[in-house]
This record gives C-alpha cells, sequence and structure tokens, in this order.
C-alpha cells in the first residue's frame, strides 16, 4: 500500500500540462481493432483515475489499487486493501486491454466500463462515498475541471455520468500488446520469440489451455469471455482450514488455526464467484477466464492472488486443479507434461508481454494516449 500510494503522487498540474497524442484507431498488432475514444474524455478521465479526493477522505485513487507501474494492478498485494486498510477479499486486475472484457469483475457482475466505473466511488470499503451525489457535487467544487468537462463534454458542470463515461475512455486507451509472441504469431516474425517458447505455445494449445484462454487466428485475447471454476477457490479455502505452526521465539511453536489468524486481520474470503450473480448452483466458484497479456508482470495470480509464480499456477494446473471440487471444470486434469515442458510454457507466457508498458505507465502521468500510436 505505501508503494502504491508513493506511485500515484502524480500532481493534477502534471497531468494537465503536455500537449495530447492525437488518437490512434489503428488496431495494436496482436488485438481486435478497436475505435480510439475521444482525446478530450480520456483527459479527463486520467485526471479522475489519479484523483484521491474522489474517496471520502481523500486518501484513495483508482491509480493506488491499479498502479500504472505495476501493469494497472498491485504486484505486492494478494488482495486489494481499501478504505482504513480494510482487505478486500479479491485481487485488483489488470486494467491493461480491459477495452475487449465483456462481463468485468471476477465474477462478470458489472456490463460495461461506464457501469463499473462509479461502483468503486460508492462501495463502503473502497472510495466509502455515500452516494454518487455527494461526488459530484464536490467535483464541482474544483476549478481545474470545469475546463476538462466543457472539452469532452462542451459543459462545465460535471455529472455521474459524465465521470463514468470518461473514466470508461481512459480505460479503453490502456492498450499493450504487439508482443514478442504476437510479432512471431501475427506479425510474420519467425525468431521474436525462442524455440523454447514455441514449443511452449504448442503445449499451451495441446494441453487444452487455449480452449478457455482463446487464441484466433487474427488476434488473441487469451480469454473465452466466459466463467469457470479452476479449482482455485476451494483449494484456498482448505489451505486456511489447515492449523498453522507458527514459531513464537526459537525453539517455540505454537499451532494457530487460520480462525485465531483471521481473527487477528486476516479476512474470511468465502467467495462463490459467478454464482453470486447468477444464483445458479452451476456457476459455484467460477471467475472470469483472465487474459494472460503482460501476465509476467501481474503476480499475483488468480482472483484471490493466491499464487505467487507462474510456476506455481502450472503446477497447480498439472496436477489437475482441486479435484476435491465436485463443481470443477472438467477440462481441469492432470497433465502428462514434465517440468521442463511447464518451463517451456512459462517461458511462453513470458512472450505475452507487451514492450509498451512502460508507455502506459508514462502515458498516466503525461497527458499522452498509451495506445497503438506509432
Ligand atoms: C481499494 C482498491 C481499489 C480501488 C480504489 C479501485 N479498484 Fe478497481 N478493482 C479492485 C478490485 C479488488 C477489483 C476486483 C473486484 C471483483 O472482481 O470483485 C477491481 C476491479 C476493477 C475493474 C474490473 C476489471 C476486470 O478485468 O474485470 C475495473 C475496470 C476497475 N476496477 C476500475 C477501477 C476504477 C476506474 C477505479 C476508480 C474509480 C477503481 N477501480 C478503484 C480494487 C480497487
Ligand atoms: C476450463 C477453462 C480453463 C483452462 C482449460 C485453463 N484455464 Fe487458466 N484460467 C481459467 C480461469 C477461469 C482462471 C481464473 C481462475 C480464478 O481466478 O480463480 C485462470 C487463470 C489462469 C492464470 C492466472 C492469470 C491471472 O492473471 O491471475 C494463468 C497463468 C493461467 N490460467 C494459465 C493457464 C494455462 C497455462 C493453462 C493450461 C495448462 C490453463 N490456464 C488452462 C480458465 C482456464
Amino acid at each position: 500500500m505505501q508503494r502504491a500510494a508513493a506511485a500515484c503522487v502524480t500532481s493534477v498540474v502534471a497531468l494537465f500540462g503536455a500537449p495530447m497524442a492525437a488518437s490512434a484507431s489503428e488496431a495494436a498488432l496482436g488485438l481486435p481493432a478497436l475505435a480510439a475514444p475521444p482525446a478530450a474524455q480520456v483527459a479527463l478521465g486520467r485526471a479522475l483515475f489519479f484523483e484521491r479526493r474522489l474517496s471520502i477522505n481523500g486518501t484513495l485513487s483508482c491509480a493506488m489499487c491499479h498502479v500504472p507501474e505495476q501493469a494497472f494492478t498491485a504486484n505486492e498485494l494478494r488482495t486489494s486493501v481499501g478504505m482504513e486498510g480494510v482487505s478486500l477479499r479479491r485481487n485488483a486486475p489488470s486494467l491493461l486491454n480491459v477495452a475487449f472484457v465483456q462481463r468485468l469483475f471476477h465474477d462478470g457482475r458489472a456490463g460495461s466500463l461506464e457501469e463499473q466505473a462509479v461502483m468503486p466511488m460508492i462501495h463502503p470499503d473502497e472510495m466509502a462515498n455515500p452516494d454518487l451525489a455527494g461526488v459530484v457535487s464536490r467535483v464541482s467544487t474544483w476549478p481545474e475541471y470545469r475546463m476538462l468537462f466543457r472539452r469532452a463534454f462542451g459543459s462545465g458542470r460535471p455529472t455521474a455520468r459524465g465521470m463514468a463515461t470518461a473514466l470508461a475512455a481512459y480505460q479503453r486507451s490502456l492498450l499493450a500488446a504487439d508482443s514478442p509472441f504476437d510479432r512471431w504469431r501475427f506479425g510474420g516474425h519467425p525468431d521474436a520469440i525462442t524455440p523454447q517458447q514455441q514449443r511452449g505455445f504448442e503445449l499451451f494449445v495441446t494441453q487444452g489451455c487455449s480452449s478457455c484462454h482463446s487464441v484466433g487466428e487474427r488476434d488473441a485475447l487469451f480469454s473465452d469471455q466466459r466463467f469457470h471454476n479452476v479449482g482455485v477457490q476451494m483449494r484456498s479455502e482448505a489451505s486456511r482450514q489447515r492449523d498453522l505452526r507458527v514459531e513464537l521465539i526459537p525453539g517455540v511453536d505454537a499451532v494457530m488455526t487460520r480462525d485465531a489468524l483471521r481473527r487477528i486481520g486476516v479476512p474470511d474470503a468465502s467467495d462463490l464467484g459467478r454464482q453470486e450473480v447468477t444464483g445458479h448452483t452451476s456457476d459455484a466458484r467460477a471467475f472470469r477466464t483472465p487474459s494472460l497479456r503482460n501476465v509476467a508482470l501481474t503476480a499475483p495470480y488468480m482472483h484471490d492472488g493466491s499464487f505467487d509464480t507462474l510456476e506455481e499456477v502450472l503446477d497447480h494446473y498439472r496436477v489437475g486443479g482441486w479435484q476435491a471440487d465436485p463443481r470443477q471444470d472438467q477440462r481441469i486434469r492432470p497433465l502428462p507434461i514434465n517440468r521442463d515442458e511447464r518451463d517451456a510454457i512459462v517461458a511462453f507466457l513470458r512472450s505475452l508481454t507487451s514492450p509498451r508498458l512502460p508507455d502506459c505507465a508514462n502515458a498516466a502521468a503525461s497527458r499522452r494516449a498509451c495506445g497503438p500510436t506509432r
């Protein structure tokens, strides 16, 4: 949290200073084409994204949980820390390429970026505002926003709808593809990735990973946009049940139950995932298939951040997920792959990092678009 806080002390002046880049409408290599959002809306959305005064006590901005320098997630936290240090139960997703996500949040409960954008503002553990009207009237008292609203929407009067539209526009500008994998697969560069990474991709397909993390002929989102139970939640619950042996002082152990630990600050993280939205038990503990783009930079992994490394994620798949969960997807079975093959898949995943990432972080601090500009 400290680091996240430090990362976001970009002053409003800096955000407004530099000239604006022309918006591009071409596709980044590896992503479907997308109309560029209006630059003036992006500029307003960017200012709001870094605005700590949006939270009830002026401490928390979007950028503190979705840190630009950390691929718009927070690497040091398994699950986000919200208002007054409250632990949230889920990991903050990276916002890179979020333009392509159809149903937002790990359980898909928001249908659009516009709808999503105002939710953190009134979430009691996030920005904790009692209502949106209060936020809007606060923004109305900040003179520097009048010009931004006027440029974006023709009127200097802030509205909740305008804020949502602008935040969505900014997030749609966070495109990051053109990775070595994209240059190899879609750009016709046979040497853009190593033979080990090519072998890893082959395994990724033959071992069934791409049945959920989709790869098309012309582009790849690495997500089917659907919800599946791959055994993570029940595995996490089981490990919370297990008693923990803690060394109090050298030579003196105490057995702490997970319950006891919970009482000293570890939250109870029961989570039914997609079932909480649909009410169907068939959706129990199912979460949206995340894109794997830039995955080397978005640790920790899974909806609850329960895996620290890609090797751990692969080992989870290698042993067949969490077979004790009767609702686990049938496709998750023990995989006949050895350690070298596992490492090849991990190497392939590392080829999905966009060279534009520093650009996105810098663009966040100046007033440029981060996208497929060349
Ligand atoms: C306290 C930390 C925190 C703050 C502040 C915060 N977020 Fe998030 N954000 C999260 C977490 C955690 C999730 C995942 C929640 C879930 O899936 O239930 C999330 C999810 C999202 C998603 C969905 C992404 C996806 O792939 O489904 C978007 C978009 C998003 N946040 C944007 C924002 C914006 C815009 C703001 C500021 C208005 C903001 N967030 C403020 C922690 C935070
Ligand atoms: C049945 C669909 C399905 C299959 C098959 C599948 N995945 Fe996943 N994958 C998911 C879902 C759903 C999640 C998120 C689960 C969660 O958060 O609880 C996920 C998460 C991940 C993550 C973590 C990403 C992040 O940002 O947290 C990685 C890495 C990953 N999968 C790689 C793979 C690899 C490699 C394979 C093949 C060995 C594979 N997946 C097979 C659906 C699938």
